[in-house]
């Protein structure tokens, strides 16, 4: 019999994190990167054993777990004990802990202090947060601070209001072209990739190929280097609208309905439980359970 270790088949990952520089040089051999939300123990384990490469705790979970209107109103307490559940279960993937509205914006050093509370107490391997303009320093600041951080422009939830709505972003000469320059920007303050959201398809592609971090779409085509969706959206779990970049692998929540509407009708009825769900006693011990309360 041979002693000589087996090779792993190509598609077999290393054990362990994946180790951040990995990113670039995914973009390098041109493999895409699958990102994909999670907001708990449970998803984080089938998303590690389906092989996504990074697992966001976005800020979304205001809405799809939270039941908010919006993104704005979630803490960074609550976005803490979230990505906790999820680093917990998260063996290969980077978990990235998303900055939630208010924790950033107002100095370099409540971004720094934030961006450490959620590695340190949440256990995310890096972060994220919204935005270009002012918000380069912020990310200048974490990068310097030795933490992992994402970028994210395009249409930016937070600060949807500002931005006229849930809207695509850069789709005129000139929108595009900020667009294209806040990523070199923030590329060169030290993102080590950039999140592009409900941008034309023809600009990421050339955003994503100006940068040498990889670029992350959701809405922005496939020219990018990597995709993301909402865990809630994909699996048809949130009842709110989704957005047309969604893509629906599955209807989870008809099933979960489906499921607890027969258990309450089955419960009603007395055809659950059945014997088989129950646990038995002697006849005699409860000959003498049934003498002691007599
Ligand atoms: O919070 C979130 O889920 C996000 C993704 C939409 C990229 O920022």
């Amino acid at each position: 019999m041979s002693t000589r270790p087996r090779t792993p088949a190509p598609a077999t990952p290393a054990p362990g994190k994946l180790p951040l520089p990995e990113l670039l040089e995914m973009k390098r051999r041109g493999d895409k990167v699958v990102m994909i939300t999670a907001y708990d123990a449970p998803a984080a384990r089938i998303a590690d054993e389906a092989g996504v490469e990074l697992i966001l705790v976005g800020d979304t979970a205001a809405m799809v777990m939270l039941g908010h209107e919006s993104t704005v109103p979630v803490t960074l307490d609550e976005m803490i004990f979230l990505t906790r559940a999820v680093t917990r279960a998260a063996r290969r993937p980077l978990v990235i802990g998303d900055l939630p509205f208010g924790t950033y914006e107002v100095s370099d050093e409540q971004a720094v202090t934030s961006a450490i509370r959620m590695v340190k107490e949440g256990g995310a391997d890096v972060v994220k947060l919204e935005g270009a303009g002012r918000m380069v320093d912020r990310v200048r600041a974490i990068a310097g601070s030795n933490i992992g951080v994402m970028a994210h422009i395009g249409l930016t939830p937070q600060s949807a209001t500002k931005l006229g709505g849930f809207k695509a972003q850069g789709r005129s000469a000139d929108a595009a072209k900020r667009l294209y320059e806040d990523a070199l920007t923030l590329q060169e303050a030290g993102a080590f990739a950039i999140v592009l959201e409900a941008v034309p398809a023809a600009v990421a592609a050339h955003v994503t190929a100006a940068l040498a971090v990889p670029t992350i779409g959701i809405g922005a085509g496939g020219g990018t280097d990597g995709q993301v969706l909402v865990w809630h959206d994909m699996l048809g779990m949130y009842a709110g609208r989704t957005p047309r970049f969604v893509k629906r692998y599955a209807e989870v929540a008809e099933e979960i309905g489906d499921a607890v509407a027969r258990y309450a009708h089955e419960v009603k009825s007395g055809e659950f439980p059945e014997e088989r769900h129950t646990y038995a006693i002697s006849a005699e011990e409860l000959a003498a359970f049934e003498e002691a309360i007599r």
